[in-house]
């Protein structure tokens, strides 16, 4: 017995295991149950009472012997598999296909871009908000006519919780927490409660911004929209048509000479050359006062503009849903306009 345990340890001692194959059949003629080394094993039997213990260290090294053969070659194919996946990586790489921007955010970018130039900071506010900030503090009481200008989605009635109509709404957060000079333009979603065609959504984009300092004057808005209007459309003819807002006094409409050179100029512009683009005016002195503001030291302009409809004049879009859709043929065409 101890002749054919030496024999075996020779033999263990020279085999060589190329692949994970033989691996695997090394295991099963040695390792396993009805393996070579438990076969062993049950020959200790046969062995007298005084030898049992000799020859069972024997073939205890044996099987020590051959686990650590079996666990080397293991390693040893395993780490060449990952070498193998290390080829894998160093081959030529396979070019992914880059996104684009989504064309609200484009526009949203390049009017930030103008305004941060000019000293304007960014503010946000929350979507969800109380009746005081979308309303009451904008000039618009409770029961003023001026609230069905904007249909809104109600979430409470008491407390008043409601998704905010508009942007303005961060105008009045902005001055409840700075102090003059104030100059900001604020980004974000607003919900309307409107029927869902190609020219409305219950939820749209609008960029809000806000100016407040000693001495400011409805030229300084003039002359910035002006600077923004160039910036933005490449054009430099505008007119500030009377409007009215209740949170600003004068207001006006903003429009931009389109020109009438296509017959799409004449379909956008209905045929005058002129495109309104926003509402603004100067900050009424009720809504100054609201937010701790003393409108005899302070005065101040606000403007509003909705994005979807400069992207969609911009990018000749003629139906607001597909803003929305994801489609990922629409926004693949908007790749190069970062
Ligand atoms: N909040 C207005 C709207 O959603 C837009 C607007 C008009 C904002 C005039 C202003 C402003 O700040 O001065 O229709």
């Amino acid at each position: 017995m101890t002749e054919e345990i030496k024999n075996f340890k020779k033999k263990l001692s020279s085999i060589k295991i190329n692949n994970e194959k033989e691996l695997e059949s090394f295991r099963l003629e040695y390792l396993s149950k009805k393996g070579l080394i438990s076969s062993l094993f049950s020959k200790l039997k046969q062995v007298s009472k005084e030898n049992k213990k000799f020859v069972g260290q024997q073939i205890n090294e044996v099987k020590i012997l051959a686990n650590e053969i079996y666990d080397l070659s293991k390693i040893k194919f395993s780490s060449s598999d990952s070498n193998q996946k290390f080829e894998d990586y160093s081959k030529p790489i396979k070019i992914l296909k880059l996104g684009s921007r989504h064309p609200i955010s484009i526009v949203k970018n390049k009017i930030i871009d103008i305004f941060l130039k000019i000293g304007f900071d960014i503010s946000e506010g929350p979507e969800i908000e109380d009746d005081w900030h979308n309303f009451t503090a904008l000039n618009l009481p409770e029961y003023h006519p001026a609230r069905d200008m904007q249909d809104t989605f109600y979430i409470n009635k008491n407390p008043d919780w409601l998704l905010r109509t508009h942007t303005s709404s961060v105008q009045i957060r902005h001055m409840e927490n700075n102090k003059p000079p104030i100059r900001t333009i604020s980004p974000g979603r607003v919900y309307r409660n409107e029927d869902i065609s190609a020219r409305s959504h219950c939820f749209f984009h609008q960029i809000e911004g806000l100016y407040i300092d000693n001495n400011v004057s409805f030229v300084d808005l003039k002359q910035t929209l002006l600077h923004f209007t160039k910036e933005l459309f490449g054009k430099n003819k505008i007119r500030l048509r009377p409007s009215y807002f209740p949170f600003t006094e004068p207001s006006a409409e903003l429009d931009i000479y389109w020109g009438l050179n296509s017959e799409a100029d004449y379909r956008i512009t209905k045929g005058t050359g002129w495109l309104e683009i926003l509402g603004c005016g100067m900050v009424d002195p009720n809504v100054l006062n609201n937010c701790g503001i003393d409108p005899k030291e302070y005065s101040g302009y606000a403007f509003g503009l909705g994005l979807e409809r400069i992207a969609m004049l911009l990018y000749q879009i003629d139906d607001i849903r597909t803003l929305y859709e994801n489609d990922i043929r629409f926004l693949n065409q908007f790749s190069k306009s970062i």
